[in-house]
């Protein structure tokens, strides 16, 4: 039994043609697109890999789960099966329902920061970023050392730099920092988990400078799993129970339900503090909506109940982990130099190794990312200079990421081996031809966030 393949633990009962293109059509596309995959029509795309966000398949119980949606304005039962839901994988009392994660972010930084405070996190994800920086305060991203080199093996590379954290503490002043954060997995950093010993670390530091420790829990149920085969103490547990007692070190948690709650929109924010609650909720009802729905439909809630409950299963995320490691596995024995070890959602190449003809001014990743469409209709994002960089409005002058990554991320439950085979084929064939391919410039952009909207130009 051990030697056999890990299979897709589900059977497929509704299906969604794709579309193939020609080269020719790709190209009108790409060039339509000024070069960003975000600006292309989801038609023209193959195989989807912009983001496992809220692109997931919901199971057959959470489409039922939608039928039993309680479209209540107020009390709605679908909203107290969530909170009991997240009470119980989670801990926190207080839950308010967002319709995604940064509307959670908005509402907790708000909440918390004023200008000129200081947030550490193991790495900001954009958004979180964006949101931190909008009400003033300086987002700080403390990864270990490892977390910043691609090619080094660390089966934690998620990890908060805990001496970087004391000694950001210390030189800000512990009252200038409302929070500190924890991204599980560290998407921006590859996807990488976080170590239970990190999270206890990070939590007693916090706890000794009386500062809250938030989660961002996006992809907590892979981190779990990692922590489950990784580290040492936890192979008999179950991931719930490696989850419950994860999040009993923190205050309170971020979640975007489009990725572990296996939705396709919802998220929520919650924490155990009852008056920071209440200022957050009058946030909520000024924005997104009533307490007991917060800008989502009952159903919605409902849905993600199902979901959060799903995510959990053994077999669910062995499957998970296995085949986004199937993916790292097979790219690597083809010499494309990735992030390792593979990541929990997405495989994130290495485009400044593998493109090192292009200088980061030039955009290697974004630059791999319209080769990989040209090549096979594949859509996948940089996550580089372009996401984390800026043009300096004077000089011109490029500020650059320390990586250039190309994100291949997996949406859950939905392509099969064969879609991923594929993956692999067209990227082994733009890796035999990648010192043809050029870099890019910018021709339009519009900070922050520019990475949605900009416009490129071959170089
Ligand atoms: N935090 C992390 C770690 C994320 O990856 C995301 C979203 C968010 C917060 C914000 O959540 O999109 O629901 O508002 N990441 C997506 C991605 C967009 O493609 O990685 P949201």
């Amino acid at each position: 039994m051990g030697s056999r393949s890990i299979i897709e633990p589900f059977r497929i009962k509704s299906v969604e043609p794709i579309r193939m293109t020609t080269r020719e059509q790709r190209e009108r596309c790409l060039e339509q697109a000024g070069y960003n995959p975000f600006l292309l029509h989801a038609d023209d795309v193959l195989i989807d890999l912009l983001t496992d966000s809220g692109t997931g398949a919901m199971s057959a119980e959470q489409w039922a789960s939608i039928m039993r949606g309680d479209e209540s304005y107020a009390g709605s039962r679908s909203y107290y099966r969530l909170a009991e839901v997240i009470k119980d994988i989670f801990g926190f009392q207080y839950v308010l329902p967002t319709h995604q994660g940064r509307a959670a972010e908005r509402i907790l930084f708000s909440s918390m920061c004023k200008p000129g405070d200081v947030v550490p996190n193991n790495t900001h994800f954009d958004t979180t970023r964006a949101n931190v920086e909008h009400v003033g305060a300086r987002a700080v991203d403390l990864p270990i050392a490892e977390g910043r080199l691609p090619a080094i093996l660390h089966p934690f590379k998620g990890n908060m730099d805990a001496g970087a954290l004391i000694a950001l503490i210390a030189e800000a002043g512990a009252d200038r920092v409302p929070l500190v954060m924890l991204t599980v997995t560290n998407n921006s950093g590859g996807g990488q988990p976080v170590s239970m010993a990190n999270v206890r670390e990070v939590s007693a530091i916090c706890r000794r400078h009386r500062i809250p420790l938030y989660i961002d829990a996006c992809r907590f149920a892979e981190n779990c799993w990692f922590i489950r085969e990784r580290e040492e103490g936890y192979a008999g547990k179950s991931p719930r129970e490696i989850a419950q007692e994860l999040f009993s070190h923190a205050d309170g948690c971020t979640m975007s339900a489009k990725k572990d709650g296996l939705v396709n929109i919802g998220g929520f924010l919650a924490g155990n503090d009852e008056a920071l609650a209440r200022q957050e909720s009058r946030l909520l009802i000024l924005t997104e909506g009533f307490p007991t729905y917060g800008g989502l439909a009952g159903r919605d809630l409902e849905a993600m109940a199902t979901g959060l409950e799903e995510v959990l299963h053994e077999d669910y995320l062995q499957y998970r982990i296995a085949s986004t490691a199937y993916l790292g596995r097979h790219l690597s024995e083809a010499g494309v130099p990735i992030v390792l070890p593979p990541g929990g959602h997405a495989i994130y190449v290495d485009a400044a190794a593998m493109l090192p003809h292009i200088p980061a001014r030039m955009f290697p990743g974004q630059a791999l990312a319209a080769e990989l469409y040209l090549e096979g209709g594949i859509r996948a994002i940089e996550i580089g200079s372009v996401m984390f960089g800026s043009t300096n409005a004077e000089t011109g002058e490029e500020t650059l990421a320390s990586m250039e990554l190309v994100r291949l991320a997996i949406p859950r439950r939905v392509y099969t081996q064969s879609h991923i085979d594929y993956v692999c084929e067209v990227m082994t064939d733009v890796f035999a031809k990648r010192e043809q391919i050029a870099g890019l410039r910018i021709v339009w952009q519009a900070p922050p966030l520019r990475h949605f909207t900009a416009r490129f130009q071959p170089a």
